[in-house]
């Protein structure tokens, strides 16, 4: 195989795990790329990328965009808080207002769940989601799988701990399609208010104890606290949150095995994860953010050869 079954990636349910392998090879040469003295190659040199975030971003939109930039892409980016969206304008208006310049992709996040999913049925252009709302974030599952496959050597048959909020989480749930599909366990933790509802639909382990959830796995994946996304009280204070649910070093020290660190950022440091896991021998966090370069760079590549 070496075409994607889709011309957009809207989220990780709708592929194969063919797809997924074809994105990790493709990004195995991104990264020898990415690792040579020149960093560049011309495979998308007439093609022209409009990064559109109407949500901050830091990982995300650097890293789509030094992907774009390391493909000799032609890129324009757009962030809602200073545009016209501020007067009114529709996200359609908007969208097609950029494509009208020629650009061929976008990439897009939007606070809704299902926006690019909208865009896709009513504009021309690849569309890749960069996170929408709580829905699915694909390239964070798809760059955080990679990392673990470096690590592990394989996805399959390791045990991976999601541990947090994963009520508002789209790291989440593309996490769980993701490394299923890869044939890896999945188990979640976190307290049952920020847990889904339907969350025994999705064949996962569901544990509360964290030192537990620790002992079982090979990879912790922590999550971040959307405290943006919380409308109400999920738990008492970020405190009580921290001592019962936040990961940290005597925990760690606690366990008679090898354990590997994961979090897609940005860190609440002291809450769900303290700097002494963070920043420890166990930690891949800022591999996760590398990877993330040549992971893009390749689904970039393959969306633009999708006829
Ligand atoms: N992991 C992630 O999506 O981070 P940003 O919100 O900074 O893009």
């Amino acid at each position: 195989m070496s075409q994607l079954s889709s011309r957009h990636l809207l989220g990780i349910k709708d592929i194969s795990p063919e797809d997924i392998q074809l994105i990790f090879e493709t990004a195995d040469n991104f990264k020898d790329v990415l690792n040579r003295p020149i960093k560049k190659v011309p495979s998308l040199r007439d093609i022209t990328i409009a990064n559109i975030f109407f949500e901050n971003s830091t990982r995300t939109k650097l890293s789509f965009e030094l992907a774009e930039k390391r493909l000799s892409a032609d890129v324009v980016n757009f962030s809602s808080s200073n545009s016209s969206v501020k007067k009114g304008e529709t996200l359609i208006d908007t969208v097609n207002n950029i494509l009208s310049m020629k650009v061929d992709m976008v990439v897009m996040r939007h606070s809704s769940p299902g926006a690019p999913h909208f865009l896709s049925r009513n504009i021309k252009a690849n569309i890749v989601n960069a996170g929408d709302g709580t829905h699915e974030h694909p390239t964070q599952a798809l760059l955080d799988a990679f990392s673990i496959r470096e690590k592990l050597g394989d996805v399959a048959g390791k045990k991976v701990a999601i541990i947090g909020d994963i009520l508002h989480s789209r790291v989440a749930l593309s996490n769980i399609f993701c490394l299923q599909k890869l044939g890896a366990e999945v188990m979640v933790c976190g307290p049952v208010t920020l847990l889904p509802k339907y969350i025994d639909t999705l064949g996962v382990k569901v544990e509360h104890d964290v030192q537990k959830a620790l002992e079982w796995c090979d990879v912790a994946n922590i999550l971040r606290i959307q405290l943006e996304r919380q409308q109400i009280k999920y738990f008492p204070s970020l405190r009580e949150y921290s001592l019962y649910y936040g990961v940290n070093r005597k925990m760690l020290d606690r366990l008679n095995k090898e354990i590997v660190i994961m979090h897609p950022g940005p860190i609440n440091r002291g809450v769900e994860l303290n700097s002494d896991v963070a920043d420890s021998e166990h930690s891949i966090i800022l591999h996760q953010v590398e990877n993330g370069v040549a992971v893009r760079m390749a689904v970039l590549y393959l969306l633009a050869g999708v006829k």
